[in-house]
Protein backbone atom coordinates (compact mmCIF):
# COMPACT_ATOMS: atom_id res chain seq x y z
CA UNK A 1 0.00 0.00 0.00
CA UNK A 2 1.66 3.19 -0.89
CA UNK A 3 0.12 6.84 -1.00
CA UNK A 4 2.00 9.45 -4.00
CA UNK A 5 1.28 12.51 -2.07
CA UNK A 6 -1.30 15.41 -1.63
CA UNK A 7 -3.10 14.13 1.53
CA UNK A 8 -2.48 16.72 3.40
CA UNK A 9 -5.43 19.45 4.25
CA UNK A 10 -5.23 22.58 3.37
CA UNK A 11 -3.09 24.18 6.11
CA UNK A 12 -5.01 25.05 9.16
CA UNK A 13 -5.65 24.64 12.90
CA UNK A 14 -7.73 21.64 12.19
CA UNK A 15 -5.95 20.75 9.01
CA UNK A 16 -3.07 20.21 11.21
CA UNK A 17 -4.76 17.56 13.81
CA UNK A 18 -6.22 16.03 10.51
CA UNK A 19 -2.70 15.73 9.52
CA UNK A 20 -1.25 13.83 12.15
CA UNK A 21 -4.67 11.66 12.17
CA UNK A 22 -3.84 10.95 8.50
CA UNK A 23 -0.45 9.68 9.30
CA UNK A 24 -1.74 7.24 12.13
CA UNK A 25 -4.72 5.81 9.84
CA UNK A 26 -1.79 5.04 7.40
CA UNK A 27 0.60 3.54 10.12
CA UNK A 28 -2.63 1.75 11.48
CA UNK A 29 -3.42 0.49 7.68
CA UNK A 30 -0.03 -0.73 7.22
CA UNK A 31 0.93 1.53 4.42
CA UNK A 32 4.61 0.04 2.88
CA UNK A 33 5.71 4.26 2.00
CA UNK A 34 4.71 7.41 1.45
CA UNK A 35 5.39 10.55 -0.73
CA UNK A 36 5.16 13.59 -0.35
CA UNK A 37 3.40 16.87 -2.95
CA UNK A 38 3.18 20.43 -2.38
CA UNK A 39 0.53 20.39 -0.01
CA UNK A 40 2.72 17.92 2.51
CA UNK A 41 5.32 20.95 1.87
CA UNK A 42 2.85 23.55 2.95
CA UNK A 43 1.91 21.91 6.52
CA UNK A 44 5.70 23.12 7.12
CA UNK A 45 7.61 22.72 9.93
CA UNK A 46 4.89 20.62 12.02
CA UNK A 47 4.44 18.82 8.40
CA UNK A 48 8.32 17.79 9.26
CA UNK A 49 7.64 16.48 13.09
CA UNK A 50 4.61 14.49 11.87
CA UNK A 51 6.63 12.67 9.17
CA UNK A 52 9.04 12.26 11.29
CA UNK A 53 7.06 10.60 13.72
CA UNK A 54 5.12 8.54 10.46
CA UNK A 55 8.27 7.42 9.91
CA UNK A 56 9.36 6.54 13.30
CA UNK A 57 5.97 4.14 13.25
CA UNK A 58 7.16 2.88 10.21
CA UNK A 59 5.42 4.27 7.38
CA UNK A 60 8.34 4.88 5.20
CA UNK A 61 8.71 8.17 2.80
CA UNK A 62 10.34 7.52 0.20
CA UNK A 63 10.73 11.30 -1.54
CA UNK A 64 14.27 11.37 -2.80
CA UNK A 65 14.82 14.12 -4.41
CA UNK A 66 13.33 16.75 -1.36
CA UNK A 67 15.28 17.60 1.55
CA UNK A 68 14.07 19.30 4.54
CA UNK A 69 16.41 22.10 6.63
CA UNK A 70 19.22 20.26 4.60
CA UNK A 71 18.21 17.07 5.67
CA UNK A 72 17.26 14.46 2.74
CA UNK A 73 13.97 12.78 3.40
CA UNK A 74 15.19 9.12 2.25
CA UNK A 75 18.41 8.37 1.05
CA UNK A 76 17.73 5.09 -1.00
CA UNK A 77 14.91 3.33 -2.88
CA UNK A 78 12.87 1.27 -0.30
CA UNK A 79 13.25 -2.94 -1.66
CA UNK A 80 9.80 -4.82 -0.55
CA UNK A 81 9.26 -8.05 -1.26
CA UNK A 82 6.28 -9.90 -2.04
CA UNK A 83 4.92 -12.80 -3.31
CA UNK A 84 8.41 -13.10 -4.34
CA UNK A 85 8.99 -10.87 -6.09
CA UNK A 86 11.20 -8.04 -5.00
CA UNK A 87 9.39 -4.06 -5.47
CA UNK A 88 11.92 -1.19 -5.45
CA UNK A 89 9.36 1.62 -4.73
CA UNK A 90 10.85 5.19 -5.70
CA UNK A 91 9.88 8.50 -5.39
CA UNK A 92 10.32 12.01 -7.12
CA UNK A 93 9.04 15.40 -6.76
CA UNK A 94 9.17 16.00 -10.32
CA UNK A 95 7.41 19.28 -10.25
CA UNK A 96 10.00 21.78 -11.04
CA UNK A 97 9.92 24.23 -8.60
CA UNK A 98 8.86 24.50 -4.82
CA UNK A 99 5.95 26.47 -4.17
CA UNK A 100 7.59 30.34 -2.70
CA UNK A 101 5.68 29.55 0.46
CA UNK A 102 7.43 26.46 1.07
CA UNK A 103 10.70 27.58 0.28
CA UNK A 104 12.25 28.83 3.74
CA UNK A 105 11.74 24.53 4.78
CA UNK A 106 12.36 22.75 1.72
CA UNK A 107 14.90 21.71 -1.10
CA UNK A 108 14.56 20.50 -4.29
CA UNK A 109 17.75 18.64 -5.68
CA UNK A 110 16.56 18.45 -9.34
CA UNK A 111 20.03 16.91 -10.63
CA UNK A 112 19.38 14.01 -13.43
CA UNK A 113 22.33 12.56 -11.57
CA UNK A 114 20.62 11.80 -8.41
CA UNK A 115 17.43 10.38 -10.38
CA UNK A 116 19.75 7.91 -12.41
CA UNK A 117 22.03 6.74 -9.82
CA UNK A 118 18.45 6.00 -7.31
CA UNK A 119 16.88 4.25 -10.36
CA UNK A 120 20.15 2.48 -11.38
CA UNK A 121 20.12 1.31 -7.13
CA UNK A 122 16.58 0.64 -7.41
CA UNK A 123 16.66 -1.74 -10.82
CA UNK A 124 20.09 -3.24 -9.26
CA UNK A 125 17.86 -4.86 -6.44
CA UNK A 126 14.31 -5.35 -7.07
CA UNK A 127 12.35 -6.80 -10.02
CA UNK A 128 9.76 -4.30 -10.43
CA UNK A 129 10.16 -0.43 -10.35
CA UNK A 130 7.07 1.61 -9.06
CA UNK A 131 7.58 5.10 -8.84
CA UNK A 132 5.72 7.94 -7.01
CA UNK A 133 5.91 10.93 -9.04
CA UNK A 134 4.73 14.18 -7.98
CA UNK A 135 4.07 16.86 -10.91
CA UNK A 136 1.95 17.65 -13.83
CA UNK A 137 0.97 15.58 -16.21
CA UNK A 138 3.70 16.85 -19.07
CA UNK A 139 6.92 16.61 -16.19
CA UNK A 140 5.73 13.19 -15.21
CA UNK A 141 5.68 12.21 -19.17
CA UNK A 142 8.87 13.73 -19.34
CA UNK A 143 10.58 12.18 -16.75
CA UNK A 144 9.10 8.67 -17.88
CA UNK A 145 10.37 9.38 -21.25
CA UNK A 146 14.35 10.04 -20.25
CA UNK A 147 14.02 7.21 -17.50
CA UNK A 148 12.99 4.26 -19.13
CA UNK A 149 12.69 1.04 -17.39
CA UNK A 150 10.27 2.16 -14.68
CA UNK A 151 7.41 -0.41 -14.60
CA UNK A 152 4.27 1.43 -12.99
CA UNK A 153 4.07 5.27 -12.22
CA UNK A 154 1.81 6.32 -9.51
CA UNK A 155 1.19 10.06 -9.54
CA UNK A 156 0.08 11.99 -6.47
CA UNK A 157 -2.19 14.79 -8.39
CA UNK A 158 -4.93 12.78 -10.09
CA UNK A 159 -5.68 13.97 -13.80
CA UNK A 160 -8.58 14.13 -15.62
CA UNK A 161 -7.14 12.13 -18.38
CA UNK A 162 -5.91 9.46 -15.91
CA UNK A 163 -8.93 7.82 -15.08
CA UNK A 164 -8.27 5.01 -17.55
CA UNK A 165 -4.44 4.04 -17.60
CA UNK A 166 -1.72 5.78 -20.12
CA UNK A 167 1.39 3.76 -21.43
CA UNK A 168 4.53 5.63 -21.83
CA UNK A 169 7.44 3.71 -23.21
CA UNK A 170 6.44 0.80 -21.67
CA UNK A 171 5.49 2.34 -18.12
CA UNK A 172 2.12 2.10 -17.19
CA UNK A 173 0.53 5.25 -15.21
CA UNK A 174 -2.06 5.23 -12.89
CA UNK A 175 -3.90 7.52 -10.52
CA UNK A 176 -6.18 6.44 -7.28
CA UNK A 177 -8.20 9.51 -7.74
CA UNK A 178 -8.59 12.48 -5.46
CA UNK A 179 -10.28 13.36 -1.81
CA UNK A 180 -9.55 9.32 -0.90
CA UNK A 181 -13.09 8.44 -2.53
CA UNK A 182 -10.91 5.62 -4.06
CA UNK A 183 -8.71 2.60 -3.90
CA UNK A 184 -6.43 2.02 -6.80
CA UNK A 185 -5.51 -1.88 -6.84
CA UNK A 186 -2.72 -3.28 -9.56
CA UNK A 187 -2.36 -7.04 -9.98
CA UNK A 188 1.17 -7.51 -11.45
CA UNK A 189 1.72 -10.80 -13.09
CA UNK A 190 5.05 -12.45 -14.52
CA UNK A 191 5.00 -15.20 -17.34
CA UNK A 192 8.43 -15.50 -18.49
CA UNK A 193 9.96 -12.70 -18.39
CA UNK A 194 7.47 -10.29 -19.10
CA UNK A 195 5.18 -8.71 -16.63
CA UNK A 196 1.07 -7.53 -17.21
CA UNK A 197 -0.77 -5.86 -15.30
CA UNK A 198 -4.36 -5.58 -14.45
CA UNK A 199 -5.57 -2.29 -12.41
CA UNK A 200 -8.70 -1.25 -10.80
CA UNK A 201 -10.39 1.51 -8.70
CA UNK A 202 -12.29 0.23 -5.66
CA UNK A 203 -14.94 2.98 -4.29
CA UNK A 204 -14.06 3.48 -0.80
CA UNK A 205 -18.53 4.39 -0.25
CA UNK A 206 -20.58 2.68 2.46
CA UNK A 207 -20.55 -0.23 1.31
CA UNK A 208 -16.86 -0.65 2.68
CA UNK A 209 -17.08 -1.88 6.48
CA UNK A 210 -15.22 0.23 9.14
CA UNK A 211 -12.61 -0.89 10.58
CA UNK A 212 -12.68 -0.99 14.46
CA UNK A 213 -9.04 0.60 14.77
CA UNK A 214 -9.96 3.12 12.19
CA UNK A 215 -12.73 4.16 13.22
CA UNK A 216 -11.63 4.36 16.73
CA UNK A 217 -8.85 6.72 15.36
CA UNK A 218 -11.45 9.11 13.84
CA UNK A 219 -13.25 9.30 16.94
CA UNK A 220 -10.14 10.51 18.85
CA UNK A 221 -9.49 13.16 15.99
CA UNK A 222 -13.30 14.18 16.56
CA UNK A 223 -12.55 14.31 20.20
CA UNK A 224 -9.30 16.92 19.53
CA UNK A 225 -11.33 18.84 17.02
CA UNK A 226 -14.11 19.71 19.72
CA UNK A 227 -11.61 20.58 21.92
CA UNK A 228 -10.45 23.47 19.12
CA UNK A 229 -14.36 24.15 18.54
CA UNK A 230 -14.74 24.97 22.03
CA UNK A 231 -11.37 27.02 21.78
CA UNK A 232 -12.53 29.15 18.48
CA UNK A 233 -15.68 29.34 20.27
CA UNK A 234 -13.62 30.92 23.25
CA UNK A 235 -11.81 33.28 20.85
CA UNK A 236 -14.80 34.62 19.06
CA UNK A 237 -16.36 35.75 21.91
CA UNK A 238 -13.64 37.40 23.09
CA UNK A 239 -12.34 38.83 20.34
CA UNK A 240 -15.00 37.96 17.04
CA UNK A 241 -18.78 38.39 18.35
CA UNK A 242 -18.13 42.61 18.50
CA UNK A 243 -17.38 42.66 14.90
CA UNK A 244 -20.81 40.93 13.44
CA UNK A 245 -23.94 42.24 15.14
CA UNK A 246 -26.49 39.72 15.63
CA UNK A 247 -28.82 38.05 12.35
CA UNK A 248 -31.66 37.70 12.09
CA UNK A 249 -33.27 34.13 12.82
CA UNK A 250 -35.92 32.17 10.51
CA UNK A 251 -38.28 32.74 13.92
CA UNK A 252 -37.99 36.24 13.45
CA UNK A 253 -39.63 36.12 9.87
CA UNK A 254 -42.03 33.45 10.91
CA UNK A 255 -44.70 36.02 11.91
CA UNK A 256 -45.31 37.62 8.57
CA UNK A 257 -44.25 34.97 6.36
CA UNK A 258 -45.85 31.98 8.19
CA UNK A 259 -46.70 29.99 4.68
CA UNK A 260 -43.27 30.59 3.66
CA UNK A 261 -41.67 29.28 7.10
CA UNK A 262 -44.10 26.68 7.81
CA UNK A 263 -42.56 25.44 4.38
CA UNK A 264 -38.64 25.96 4.88
CA UNK A 265 -39.10 24.10 8.71
CA UNK A 266 -40.03 20.82 6.65
CA UNK A 267 -37.00 20.94 4.52
CA UNK A 268 -33.65 19.37 4.80
CA UNK A 269 -32.25 22.97 5.23
CA UNK A 270 -34.11 23.63 8.68
CA UNK A 271 -32.94 20.26 9.74
CA UNK A 272 -29.05 20.61 8.44
CA UNK A 273 -27.54 19.85 12.21
CA UNK A 274 -29.11 16.64 12.94
CA UNK A 275 -27.71 14.91 9.94
CA UNK A 276 -24.50 16.37 12.06
CA UNK A 277 -25.90 15.28 15.42
CA UNK A 278 -26.43 11.73 14.09
CA UNK A 279 -22.52 11.29 13.81
CA UNK A 280 -21.18 12.99 16.30
CA UNK A 281 -19.93 15.90 13.98
CA UNK A 282 -21.38 18.68 15.50
CA UNK A 283 -18.40 20.16 16.80
CA UNK A 284 -16.48 19.54 13.64
CA UNK A 285 -15.97 23.37 12.15
CA UNK A 286 -15.22 21.92 8.96
CA UNK A 287 -19.02 20.42 8.71
CA UNK A 288 -20.77 23.37 10.81
CA UNK A 289 -19.78 25.97 7.97
CA UNK A 290 -22.37 24.52 5.24
CA UNK A 291 -24.76 23.05 7.85
CA UNK A 292 -25.55 26.71 9.76
CA UNK A 293 -26.50 30.35 9.68
CA UNK A 294 -23.49 32.56 9.40
CA UNK A 295 -21.25 30.44 11.57
CA UNK A 296 -18.96 33.27 14.05
CA UNK A 297 -20.21 35.75 12.06
CA UNK A 298 -23.30 37.01 13.94
CA UNK A 299 -25.19 33.49 13.91
CA UNK A 300 -24.18 29.75 14.92
CA UNK A 301 -21.71 29.31 17.67
CA UNK A 302 -22.10 26.31 19.23
CA UNK A 303 -24.82 23.96 19.33
CA UNK A 304 -24.85 24.21 23.45
CA UNK A 305 -24.77 28.21 22.98
CA UNK A 306 -26.92 28.97 20.02
CA UNK A 307 -29.23 26.19 18.91
CA UNK A 308 -31.28 28.89 16.96
CA UNK A 309 -28.79 29.55 14.33
CA UNK A 310 -28.75 25.51 13.76
CA UNK A 311 -29.66 24.79 10.35
CA UNK A 312 -29.77 26.46 6.89
CA UNK A 313 -32.10 29.71 7.78
CA UNK A 314 -33.78 32.42 5.30
CA UNK A 315 -30.39 34.97 6.12
CA UNK A 316 -28.20 32.59 4.79
CA UNK A 317 -29.88 33.11 1.22
CA UNK A 318 -31.45 36.11 1.68
CA UNK A 319 -29.00 38.33 3.28
CA UNK A 320 -29.16 40.08 6.35
CA UNK A 321 -32.16 42.14 5.47
CA UNK A 322 -30.73 44.44 7.37
CA UNK A 323 -34.24 47.51 7.93
CA UNK A 324 -36.66 44.67 6.19
CA UNK A 325 -38.56 44.50 9.19
CA UNK A 326 -38.80 48.17 10.17
CA UNK A 327 -39.69 48.84 6.70
CA UNK A 328 -42.66 46.31 6.15
CA UNK A 329 -43.98 47.41 9.75
CA UNK A 330 -44.01 50.89 9.15
CA UNK A 331 -41.26 51.90 11.75
CA UNK A 332 -38.76 53.59 8.91
CA UNK A 333 -39.20 54.81 5.58
CA UNK A 334 -36.62 52.85 3.84
CA UNK A 335 -35.04 49.50 3.79
CA UNK A 336 -31.61 47.77 1.69
CA UNK A 337 -32.61 45.76 -0.97
CA UNK A 338 -32.08 42.04 -0.07
CA UNK A 339 -30.00 40.47 -2.89
CA UNK A 340 -31.22 38.03 -5.56
CA UNK A 341 -30.79 34.39 -4.51
CA UNK A 342 -28.99 33.17 -7.50
CA UNK A 343 -27.18 29.78 -8.19
CA UNK A 344 -23.56 30.98 -7.06
CA UNK A 345 -25.07 31.33 -3.67
CA UNK A 346 -26.25 27.76 -3.49
CA UNK A 347 -23.08 26.35 -4.85
CA UNK A 348 -20.83 28.17 -2.00
CA UNK A 349 -22.43 24.74 0.07
CA UNK A 350 -23.71 22.56 -2.98
CA UNK A 351 -20.26 22.05 -4.28
CA UNK A 352 -19.93 19.47 -6.86
CA UNK A 353 -17.99 17.06 -4.17
CA UNK A 354 -21.41 17.68 -1.62
CA UNK A 355 -23.71 17.49 -4.51
CA UNK A 356 -22.37 16.49 -8.24
CA UNK A 357 -26.48 16.41 -9.04
CA UNK A 358 -27.12 20.17 -8.17
CA UNK A 359 -29.59 21.77 -10.75
CA UNK A 360 -30.70 25.11 -9.36
CA UNK A 361 -33.89 25.60 -11.65
CA UNK A 362 -35.23 22.79 -10.11
CA UNK A 363 -33.66 22.45 -6.94
CA UNK A 364 -34.63 26.16 -6.11
CA UNK A 365 -38.06 25.30 -6.04
CA UNK A 366 -37.52 22.98 -2.94
CA UNK A 367 -36.46 25.76 -0.87
CA UNK A 368 -39.37 26.21 0.36
C1 LIG B 1 -43.32 42.77 9.56
C2 LIG B 1 -43.57 41.76 8.59
C3 LIG B 1 -42.34 41.13 7.95
C4 LIG B 1 -41.31 40.48 8.56
C5 LIG B 1 -41.11 40.23 10.05
C6 LIG B 1 -40.46 39.99 7.50
N1 LIG B 1 -40.95 40.34 6.28
FE1 LIG B 1 -40.19 39.89 4.49
N2 LIG B 1 -41.66 40.91 3.55
C7 LIG B 1 -42.75 41.48 4.19
C8 LIG B 1 -43.65 42.04 3.19
C9 LIG B 1 -44.98 42.68 3.48
C10 LIG B 1 -43.03 41.82 1.94
C11 LIG B 1 -43.50 42.23 0.56
C12 LIG B 1 -44.59 41.29 0.08
C13 LIG B 1 -44.09 39.93 -0.18
O1 LIG B 1 -43.28 39.73 -1.11
O2 LIG B 1 -44.52 39.00 0.57
C14 LIG B 1 -41.79 41.11 2.21
C15 LIG B 1 -40.90 40.67 1.23
C16 LIG B 1 -39.81 39.86 1.47
C17 LIG B 1 -38.93 39.36 0.46
C18 LIG B 1 -39.03 39.65 -1.01
C19 LIG B 1 -38.27 40.89 -1.24
C20 LIG B 1 -38.15 41.32 -2.69
O3 LIG B 1 -37.64 42.45 -2.87
O4 LIG B 1 -38.55 40.58 -3.57
C21 LIG B 1 -38.00 38.60 1.07
C22 LIG B 1 -36.85 37.85 0.42
C23 LIG B 1 -38.29 38.65 2.49
N3 LIG B 1 -39.39 39.41 2.68
C24 LIG B 1 -37.54 37.96 3.43
C25 LIG B 1 -37.76 38.11 4.78
C26 LIG B 1 -36.91 37.50 5.76
C27 LIG B 1 -35.71 36.62 5.46
C28 LIG B 1 -37.39 37.86 6.98
C29 LIG B 1 -36.83 37.52 8.33
C30 LIG B 1 -35.43 37.88 8.51
C31 LIG B 1 -38.54 38.70 6.74
N4 LIG B 1 -38.73 38.82 5.40
C32 LIG B 1 -39.30 39.25 7.74
C33 LIG B 1 -42.96 41.50 5.54
C34 LIG B 1 -42.12 41.03 6.51
C1 LIG C 1 -24.97 27.30 3.81
C2 LIG C 1 -24.94 26.15 2.94
C3 LIG C 1 -26.05 25.94 1.95
C4 LIG C 1 -26.54 26.84 1.05
C5 LIG C 1 -26.12 28.30 0.81
C6 LIG C 1 -27.56 26.13 0.31
N1 LIG C 1 -27.69 24.85 0.76
FE1 LIG C 1 -29.02 23.47 0.14
N2 LIG C 1 -28.34 22.16 1.52
C7 LIG C 1 -27.31 22.40 2.38
C8 LIG C 1 -27.15 21.25 3.25
C9 LIG C 1 -26.11 21.11 4.34
C10 LIG C 1 -28.13 20.32 2.89
C11 LIG C 1 -28.36 18.95 3.52
C12 LIG C 1 -29.12 19.12 4.77
C13 LIG C 1 -29.20 17.84 5.55
O1 LIG C 1 -30.00 16.95 5.17
O2 LIG C 1 -28.47 17.72 6.53
C14 LIG C 1 -28.87 20.93 1.79
C15 LIG C 1 -29.95 20.32 1.16
C16 LIG C 1 -30.62 20.89 0.12
C17 LIG C 1 -31.74 20.27 -0.56
C18 LIG C 1 -32.33 18.93 -0.22
C19 LIG C 1 -31.60 17.88 -0.96
C20 LIG C 1 -32.10 16.50 -0.71
O3 LIG C 1 -31.39 15.60 -1.18
O4 LIG C 1 -33.13 16.32 -0.06
C21 LIG C 1 -32.12 21.11 -1.59
C22 LIG C 1 -33.21 20.89 -2.59
C23 LIG C 1 -31.25 22.26 -1.53
N3 LIG C 1 -30.38 22.09 -0.47
C24 LIG C 1 -31.31 23.34 -2.39
C25 LIG C 1 -30.59 24.51 -2.26
C26 LIG C 1 -30.71 25.66 -3.13
C27 LIG C 1 -31.60 25.75 -4.34
C28 LIG C 1 -29.85 26.61 -2.65
C29 LIG C 1 -29.64 28.00 -3.16
C30 LIG C 1 -30.83 28.81 -3.36
C31 LIG C 1 -29.20 26.04 -1.48
N4 LIG C 1 -29.66 24.77 -1.28
C32 LIG C 1 -28.29 26.71 -0.71
C33 LIG C 1 -26.53 23.52 2.45
C34 LIG C 1 -26.77 24.69 1.76
C1 LIG D 1 -19.32 22.76 1.32
C2 LIG D 1 -20.46 22.57 2.19
C3 LIG D 1 -20.57 21.33 3.04
C4 LIG D 1 -19.66 20.86 3.95
C5 LIG D 1 -18.29 21.45 4.27
C6 LIG D 1 -20.25 19.71 4.55
N1 LIG D 1 -21.49 19.48 4.02
FE1 LIG D 1 -22.73 17.95 4.51
N2 LIG D 1 -23.95 18.47 2.97
C7 LIG D 1 -23.80 19.59 2.19
C8 LIG D 1 -24.84 19.59 1.16
C9 LIG D 1 -25.01 20.64 0.08
C10 LIG D 1 -25.62 18.44 1.37
C11 LIG D 1 -26.81 17.96 0.56
C12 LIG D 1 -26.28 17.09 -0.52
C13 LIG D 1 -27.37 16.50 -1.41
O1 LIG D 1 -28.47 16.98 -1.43
O2 LIG D 1 -27.01 15.54 -2.11
C14 LIG D 1 -25.03 17.76 2.53
C15 LIG D 1 -25.53 16.57 3.07
C16 LIG D 1 -24.99 15.95 4.18
C17 LIG D 1 -25.54 14.75 4.77
C18 LIG D 1 -26.68 13.94 4.22
C19 LIG D 1 -27.97 14.29 4.82
C20 LIG D 1 -28.97 13.22 4.40
O3 LIG D 1 -29.44 12.54 5.29
O4 LIG D 1 -29.22 13.11 3.20
C21 LIG D 1 -24.74 14.43 5.85
C22 LIG D 1 -24.89 13.27 6.82
C23 LIG D 1 -23.70 15.44 5.90
N3 LIG D 1 -23.88 16.34 4.88
C24 LIG D 1 -22.68 15.45 6.84
C25 LIG D 1 -21.57 16.28 6.74
C26 LIG D 1 -20.38 16.13 7.56
C27 LIG D 1 -20.17 15.07 8.61
C28 LIG D 1 -19.52 17.11 7.19
C29 LIG D 1 -18.13 17.40 7.71
C30 LIG D 1 -17.20 16.30 7.68
C31 LIG D 1 -20.18 17.88 6.13
N4 LIG D 1 -21.41 17.34 5.89
C32 LIG D 1 -19.62 18.97 5.53
C33 LIG D 1 -22.85 20.56 2.31
C34 LIG D 1 -21.72 20.45 3.09
C1 LIG E 1 -31.66 27.84 0.55
C2 LIG E 1 -31.94 29.22 0.32
C3 LIG E 1 -33.19 29.82 0.87
C4 LIG E 1 -33.64 29.79 2.17
C5 LIG E 1 -33.03 29.05 3.35
C6 LIG E 1 -34.82 30.60 2.20
N1 LIG E 1 -35.08 31.11 0.97
FE1 LIG E 1 -36.55 32.41 0.49
N2 LIG E 1 -36.08 32.25 -1.48
C7 LIG E 1 -35.04 31.48 -1.96
C8 LIG E 1 -35.15 31.42 -3.40
C9 LIG E 1 -34.23 30.64 -4.32
C10 LIG E 1 -36.27 32.21 -3.75
C11 LIG E 1 -36.85 32.41 -5.13
C12 LIG E 1 -36.11 33.44 -5.87
C13 LIG E 1 -36.50 33.42 -7.33
O1 LIG E 1 -37.22 32.54 -7.77
O2 LIG E 1 -36.02 34.31 -7.98
C14 LIG E 1 -36.82 32.74 -2.52
C15 LIG E 1 -37.90 33.62 -2.43
C16 LIG E 1 -38.38 34.17 -1.24
C17 LIG E 1 -39.38 35.21 -1.12
C18 LIG E 1 -40.06 35.96 -2.27
C19 LIG E 1 -40.81 35.09 -3.17
C20 LIG E 1 -41.86 34.25 -2.54
O3 LIG E 1 -41.73 32.99 -2.57
O4 LIG E 1 -42.84 34.80 -1.99
C21 LIG E 1 -39.59 35.41 0.21
C22 LIG E 1 -40.58 36.37 0.83
C23 LIG E 1 -38.72 34.51 0.93
N3 LIG E 1 -38.00 33.78 0.03
C24 LIG E 1 -38.64 34.42 2.31
C25 LIG E 1 -37.94 33.45 2.98
C26 LIG E 1 -38.08 33.18 4.39
C27 LIG E 1 -38.96 33.93 5.34
C28 LIG E 1 -37.24 32.15 4.68
C29 LIG E 1 -37.04 31.45 6.01
C30 LIG E 1 -38.21 30.90 6.64
C31 LIG E 1 -36.56 31.80 3.44
N4 LIG E 1 -37.03 32.59 2.44
C32 LIG E 1 -35.56 30.83 3.34
C33 LIG E 1 -34.05 30.87 -1.22
C34 LIG E 1 -34.12 30.64 0.13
Amino acid sequence: MIDAGEFAPIYSQQGEIKFEALLESFHQMQYDAISIGTREMLMQRDTYNALQKAKASRVPLATLNVSFQGTRLCSKPLILRRGGVSIGIVSFFVGGHIPEAAKMYWALDASEKTALEQLAYARKNADLIVAMLHGDMSQTSAFVKRHKGIDIVILSHCLAELKTPVNIDDSLLLCAGSEGQYLGRVDVYRTGGTWSFANKLIPLDQTVPGDPLLISTYARYLERVAQLSKELTKKHDEEVAAQFPPVLRATDCQSCHSDIYNTWKETPHAHAIESLIETNEHQNPECIICHTTYYLKGGFVSWGKTPEYAGIQCTQCHGRMEGHIEFQSGTSQKENAPPVVNQDLCLQCHTPDQDDGFNFERDKKLVH
